[in-house]
């Protein structure tokens, strides 16, 4: 099992539903694949974590890498672990409802946020950064 942190900048012209087509996106390739994972979307920011074996990571990182929806993609943390600790990612954005998604206030972020990181079991030291640096994004 491999692990994976970048955060980046999303285009100024990002728009709800360029989120909706990237979660759905995901959820699919990521099932197929076996990548679990968190993406955070907050304040014209992204930070997602991506779990999985290595080449299935490294081969979707860099289709994430040439994705025109964003930029200064910056690589923060890379490691190898035993565990997966997002059993249920898929399914915890893709109940997010439409109308939810076009209202994206603060408070539903920090909410949906808290509910995620309950899921997490025996954070390795790479998930702790995780939860920090998007509680840092979440106060800015
Ligand atoms: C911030 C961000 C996160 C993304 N995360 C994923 C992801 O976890 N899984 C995924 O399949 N695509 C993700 N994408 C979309 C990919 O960049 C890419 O569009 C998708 O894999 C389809 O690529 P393809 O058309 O070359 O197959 C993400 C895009 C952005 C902007």
């Amino acid at each position: 099992m491999f692990e994976l942190i970048y955060r980046s900048k999303a285009v100024p012209n990002l728009s709800s539903s360029d989120i909706l087509d990237i979660l759905k996106e995901s959820r699919e390739y990521n099932l197929a694949v076996d990548i679990t994972g968190c993406l955070l979307y907050y304040n014209y920011e992204f930070i997602q974590i991506l779990e999985g074996d290595r080449k299935s990571v490294m081969e979707l990182f860099s289709k994430i890498e040439n994705d025109k929806r964003h930029f200064n993609l910056d690589l923060i943390i890379q490691n190898e672990k035993h565990h997966r600790t997002f059993k249920h990612w898929s399914m915890a954005y893709h109940e997010l409802k439409k109308s939810e998604v076009n209202d994206l206030s603060k408070d539903h972020f920090i909410n949906s946020f808290l509910t995620i990181s309950h899921l997490a079991e025996k954070p390795t030291d790479v998930i702790k950064l995780f939860w920090k640096l998007s509680n840092e994004l979440l106060k800015s």
